[in-house]
This record gives C-alpha cells, structure tokens and sequence, in this order.
C-alpha cells in the first residue's frame, strides 16, 4: 500500500459512513474551527506566518494546524485549515485579515470592478491549498475523514460587495435588488471558482465537502432561492457529475423554515443546523429525509460544566438515535477553554445508540 493510500480505507470512517445512511455506534463527531485561535498551539504556529493569509497558503503551517485538534482530541473528522475568502483573493480582489478587525476586502460595488476579476489564475492561485490537503491525506489515521470546504457563492459574495462582515449584509442585499442581472455575473463568477476549487480539493483528498452558507438568514423567499439554493444546487449538480458519491453537507445558517426548501432543492446530502433551530422540528423534518449536523451552542462550551453535559445529553437523546453527525451549532469561539472540547468529545464518544 502506498503512503498515499493510507487514509484511503473508509470502510473505519464513522463521518462517511454516516454520510452515506449507514447506522453507526454513535454519531461522529467534528467541530466547526476546531482548529483555531482557543489553542495555545495554534496562536503559537500563527506567529510563524506573516499573517493569516500566508498561513493558509503554506502547506506545512496549515497540515500543522489542521492536525493540531486532533492530537487533542478523539475527533472523526479533520477539516481542511483555509478560509472560504482565499476565493476573492485567488479571483484577484484585496483581501487582508486585520488584527482584531477581521477580514477586510476593497469591495466590489459596479460591473467595471467585477470586469477586473478573473478565473484564470484560481488554479494557481490555490495551488498551495491542495498540497495541504496532499499532506493531511498522508498524514490521517484511517478512522479520520477528511474534510474539503468553500463559502457558499452568497455568503462569499456578501463580504466580496460590502468589503467586510455586516450584521444584516445591507450593501449586498440592496445591490442584489437594484442590479440583479449585475450581482448574478458575481454569483456566477464565484460559484465557477468554487466549483473548480472543490473539485481539485476532492482530486487532493477531501472526502466530504461542506459548503458554508453562514450569511443565509433575512432574505425573502425568492431572494433565498436565487442567491443561496440556486447556486447551491449549480456546485452540488456539478460535484456530483464529476466527484459522484463524495457527500457534500450544506450550512445554510440563519434560514429557519428555509431549510426545508434548501434541502428539497440543492440535492446536499447533509444539512448543518444552527443553534436557534429546535431539534425536535430539525429531527421531524429534516432527519426524516437525509444526516442532520449540529447544533451545541458555542457558548455552553464556554461555560463548560452541567450546562454542557445537560446540552450535550439533549442533542444526543433527541437526534443521536438516527442520522446525526454531532456539531457546533457555528464556529468554536476563540474564548473556549479546551478542557471543555475534551469533555464534549469525551461524552459524545462514550455515548452509545
Ligand atoms: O477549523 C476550521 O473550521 C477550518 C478553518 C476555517 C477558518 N475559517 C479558519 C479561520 C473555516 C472552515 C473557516 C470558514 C469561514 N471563514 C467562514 C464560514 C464559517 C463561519 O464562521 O461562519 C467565514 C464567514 C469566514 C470568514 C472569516 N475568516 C471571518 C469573518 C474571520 C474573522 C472572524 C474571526 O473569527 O476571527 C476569519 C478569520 C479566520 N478564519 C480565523 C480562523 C482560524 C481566525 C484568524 C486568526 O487566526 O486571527
């Protein structure tokens, strides 16, 4: 067997299995930015890059931390270290991670500064990204499944027109109701980029694909339909038809009762749950028809104690009896005591159906 086919065998991986509506002995397990700035690991590897942007363009730095958490923990899941806003900056927009500030980007407002964007160089461009994901498929014991993933083309979007991130995304809205023929060429733009980056991520490794959706909350039914679903469906389509059998679990964070759409007609097969959805609709609605993710407050992590162990017990009882990959409802916060990670993994792994 070749190095490279060592992470190869999926026949151990709980997540793909899972995925693939086989009943495991307990849900898997991951957690969205697992890797990150909670570790003292990661804030010491973080100050060998330039900045956070050379740190997901260099293969070694982000093989490190993407491992980082799981030399910590028993997770079944490693996720690709990246940022769904390496497409902007590969299409050619500034882009910068300020210091407490977040991303920044110039922001692309008329068709003039759309025209001077370009496909040509993603390739290249993310080049570096798939010898990431090279190393980490090498570097995986065979029970962990490796994890690919892209914005969704309306959330990217949303910091590509506003040029930052906004409570309620007012500049993209408006700018997607004015000109909707100017924002769909942005849409189309970034969902090919997505489409022929997600498709090198998985020919590098990735065995599952999620799409983050993060920004899908407050728009009107028809805008949902356009900007999220739509293109959403366009990546999964082509996904399938290139990539078929590689599951792809869609996020659409913030959508409510949009799920149910979003599900009926994107073709995921997987749906992450944020925390404000209530898992006994979630289990009647959506468990009934495909895996559901999620959706642990990232704040009981933070306060640790008999609120997580009460809230973990409640995910578990409620979905954990049928397709359940157990999540974070969004991202661990930076503030998370890590102590309170391996408690969560502890309980969750030692749970049985
Ligand atoms: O561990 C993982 O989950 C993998 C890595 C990952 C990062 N960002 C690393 C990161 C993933 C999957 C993302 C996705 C991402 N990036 C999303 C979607 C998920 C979500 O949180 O809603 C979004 C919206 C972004 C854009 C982004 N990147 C923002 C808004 C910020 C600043 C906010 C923050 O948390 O600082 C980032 C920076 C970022 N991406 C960090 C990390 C570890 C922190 C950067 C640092 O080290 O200073």
């Amino acid at each position: 067997m070749s190095s490279q086919s060592l992470n190869k065998d999926q026949s151990q991986k709980r997540l793909l299995k899972t995925l693939r509506g086989e009943v495991v002995d307990r849900p898997p397990i991951w957690l969205m930015r697992q890797a990150g700035r909670y570790l003292p690991e990661y804030r010491k590897t973080r100050k060998q890059a330039r900045d956070f942007l050379d740190l997901c363009y260099t293969p070694d730095l982000a093989v490190e931390v993407t491992l980082q958490p799981l030399r910590r923990f028993d997770l079944d899941a490693a996720i690709l270290f990246a940022d769904i806003l390496l497409i902007p900056d590969a299409l050619g927009q500034n882009v910068a991670f300020k210091e407490g500030e977040g991303p920044v980007l110039e922001p692309v407002t008329s068709a003039e500064e759309l025209q001077a964007l370009k496909l040509d160089n993603v390739a290249t461009h993310l080049a570096p990204i798939m010898e990431t994901l090279r190393g980490l498929s090498k570097a995986l014991p065979s029970h962990v499944t490796l994890i690919g993933f892209a914005g969704s083309p309306w959330t990217v979007a949303t910091y590509m027109v506003n040029g930052r991130g906004s409570p309620d995304q007012r500049a993209t809205r408006i700018f997607a109701h004015k000109d909707s023929v100017g924002f769909q060429a942005l849409i189309d733009l970034v969902t090919d980029a997505t489409i022929s980056y997600l498709r090198a991520q998985i020919d590098a490794g990735a065995e599952v694909i999620q799409l983050f959706d993060s920004w899908a909350a407050h728009m009107p039914d028809p805008q949902f339909k356009r900007w999220s679903i739509e293109p959403t469906a366009r990546i999964v389509a082509a996904l399938n038809e290139s990539h078929p059998g590689v599951p792809v679990i869609g996020f659409p964070r913030g959508a409510g009762a949009g799920a149910l759409r979003y599900v009926a007609e994107t073709g995921i097969n997987a749906v992450g749950l944020d925390t404000g959805v209530p898992l006994e609709w979630a289990r009647d609605e959506l468990q009934s028809k495909l895996p559901v993710q999620g959706n642990l407050d990232p704040f009981a992590l933070v306060a640790g104690g008999d609120a997580l162990r009460d809230e973990t017990e409640r995910q578990l009882k409620t979905l954990g009896n049928g397709s359940h990959i157990f999540n974070l409802g969004h991202g661990i916060v930076p503030e998370t005591p890590p102590e309170h990670v391996g408690a969560l993994v502890d309980q969750v792994t030692s749970w049985r159906r």
